[in-house]
């Protein structure tokens, strides 16, 4: 699937000098486009950026923005899911309904939507004058 392996392919360019966790990450845009983003590190630790956060900005930068379907893979002994920070960032751009898969190198995965692995999200609506 093409996903898998833009996500498995853009992973091999992963910089990660730090903490030598290479993650790929892939989305599909409403159009089929597929965009893909791989972790770059920095000395500067929290200056460093996730492959989910990568992959959007791709996806952006083509003038796209609403995103159908999520791949994330790392080499790790369960599926990787995304941080807590890039879940905000993929549903800017996704649905509660959005399919996230969560791959390891070696084939196993997950399957969840964004509204399962960000309940209770930070929207618009919020802020809106009660
Ligand atoms: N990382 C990602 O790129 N995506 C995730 O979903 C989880 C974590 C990166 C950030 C950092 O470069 C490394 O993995 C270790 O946290």
């Amino acid at each position: 699937m093409e996903l898998v392996k833009a996500a498995r392919d853009v992973r091999e360019n992963a910089y990660v000098p730090y903490s030598g966790f290479k993650v790929g990450a892939a989305l599909r845009g409403a159009s089929g486009r597929v965009y893909a983003g791989c972790n770059v590190e920095n000395v500067a630790y929290p200056e460093g950026t996730c492959a989910e956060a990568g992959a959007i900005a791709a996806m952006v930068a083509a003038g796209e923005t609403t995103l159908a379907e999520v791949y994330v893979v790392a080499e790790s002994p369960a599926p990787v899911p995304p941080c807590g920070g890039c879940r905000q960032k993929l549903l800017e751009f996704g649905a509660p309904d959005t399919p996230i898969t969560m791959a390891t190198t070696s084939g196993a995965e997950t399957r969840m939507t964004l509204s399962e692995l960000l309940p209770g999200a930070f929207g618009a609506d919020h802020m809106s004058k009660p």
